[in-house]
């Protein structure tokens, strides 16, 4: 069986110049090979990239369980647990799933758009005319608070705090040791796997602490975060999950919901700011209460600067796609990168275009949360935020870019991110408008 073609040179030069600029690569082999190319990544096996929506919409609906994805994320259990369901497949991915799901969706969104928009009202708060900000790391304090209250359902400061330095430390040593096999070995504490083991035992402590506390409080049956829901969840067989798989899916979601959102949310201002026809429109929007024209922002920064260049699945029987007969233990990556920028599907589309997301529709040609039993579980969470946030930063603050033109696309460990994480100067900031129900009752004598 033979493999679609790609790129000929030697692995170590395809992998760099891939994470140099990781779009322009992705689609300059996309015009070289077609719809389905190979590509040697050092340290992998082949993979092969797939655009044609067709094969993608097969890998995405109906059976999928000779599809693997968890098997390929092993590399982080030491940072998720064993019990994460990205790491999983099968009836226990499943399973995990099937308890994770519900607390994202339905009535639970409208819960989270209101700590959002508290989260972005304090950030906002803490701005001042002529600050210089990197929005990607800001973006990154406001997203994790966003997390610690809507899904760990932490609120007291001291202990967001602490939760924010003992979880950022484990995500901050993970990057490389996650990449490179041999330094997850514990030589000590100032080798890189024996930090990242210490910085672990510290946060996985605190999240045991958190969900002890959780079980005991009085108001558990009304509490609407994330993980008190968990707590009452239980499975087809009537168990719940047990403090390992919480603790476990509590790290999940933060390492896998707070960067991303804030790498969106950085990218998402890179490319408004930068086009005052669009930034017009969504000052006219927010200010007449529109949320049309903001959601179909979020949408075109998506598909513009996906987080997540491709999903991957490992074939575990043969299987034609896209036309290629594969071999069991191929890894296919469903290009969402590439997707997103046919000209078949999206007109001109290098264009900044929200209007094209104006009629609602979504389809398999929009795919930044990947699809299938494997869709991102915040994708509505995520969604919210990028609102959110923009209508209130746009509402009270006007920024201006540092940088003369857009930031570069890089890779930042597995997520497409911009270089320099987007700077940009705080023009002037507003105060913050309370609704008159919020406001204290004024004191008569
Ligand atoms: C803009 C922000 C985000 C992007 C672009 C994103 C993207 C993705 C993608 C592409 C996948 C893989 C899907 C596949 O393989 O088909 C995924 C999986 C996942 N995401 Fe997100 N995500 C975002 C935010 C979040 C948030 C906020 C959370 C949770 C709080 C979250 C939790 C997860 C989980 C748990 C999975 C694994 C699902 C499974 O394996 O069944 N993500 N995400």
């Amino acid at each position: 069986m033979a493999l679609p073609p790609g790129p000929r040179a030697p692995s170590i030069v395809t992998s760099v110049r891939f994470l140099h600029r990781p779009l322009d690569r992705l689609r300059e082999w996309q015009a070289q090979y077609g719809d389905a190319f190979t590509i040697r990544f050092t340290g992998f096996g082949p993979g092969v990239y797939v655009s044609d929506p067709r094969a993608i919409r097969e890998l995405f609906t109906g059976d999928q369980s000779d599809l693997l994805a968890g098997k390929a994320n092993s590399f982080l259990i030491p940072v998720l647990g064993p019990n994460s369901v990205l790491v999983l497949d099968g009836p226990r991915h499943l399973r995990q799933r099937k308890l994770l799901l519900p607390p994202f969706q339905g009535g639970h969104v409208a819960e989270f758009r209101r700590i959002i928009r508290e989260a972005a009202e304090r950030e906002v708060d803490s701005w001042r005319a002529g600050d210089e900000l990197v929005l990607r790391s800001r973006m990154r304090s406001l997203t994790f608070d966003v997390i610690c209250r809507a899904v760990f359902g932490v609120t007291e400061p001291a202990r967001v705090e602490r939760l924010r330095e003992a979880l950022c430390a484990v995500i901050d040593a993970s990057t490389a040791v996650l990449l490179v096999k041999g330094m997850q070995r514990d030589l000590g504490p100032w080798s890189p796997g024996g930090r990242l083991l210490r910085r672990k035992r510290v946060a996985d402590a605190l999240l045991y602490e958190e969900i002890a506390r959780r079980r005991n409080e009085p108001d558990l049956d009304e509490r609407t975060d994330v993980l008190s829901l968990l707590l009452r969840a239980r499975d087809e067989d009537g168990a719940p999950l047990t403090d390992e798989e919480l603790r476990d899916e509590l790290t999940t979601m933060l390492a896998a919901g707070h960067e991303t959102t804030a790498t969106a949310l950085a990218f998402t201002f890179d490319l408004l700011l930068r086009r005052p026809d669009a930034y017009a429109r969504v000052k006219e929007a927010v200010a007449a209460g529109d949320d049309a024209y903001l959601d179909a922002v979020a949408k075109e920064s998506l598909r513009l600067r996906p987080v997540i260049d491709a999903a991957e699945r490992t074939l575990t029987k043969p299987r034609t796609v896209a036309g290629w007969d594969l071999p069991a233990g191929t890894y296919v990556f469903p290009a969402i990168a590439l997707i997103h920028h046919r000209p078949d599907l999206y007109p001109e589309p290098d264009t900044f275009r929200p209007e094209r997301f104006l009629d609602g529709a979504e389809s398999y040609a929009w795919l930044p949360f990947g699809g299938g039993i494997r869709r991102c579980i915040g994708a509505a969470l995520a969604q919210a935020e990028l609102v959110e946030v923009l209508r209130t930063v746009v509402a009270r603050a006007e920024l201006a870019p540092r940088r003369a033109t857009e930031d570069p696309v890089v890779m930042r460990g597995i997520t497409l991110a911009p270089k320099h994480g987007v700077p940009v100067t705080v023009r002037r900031v507003a105060p913050r408008v309370t609704a008159a129900s919020e406001r204290a009752p004024v004191m008569s004598t």
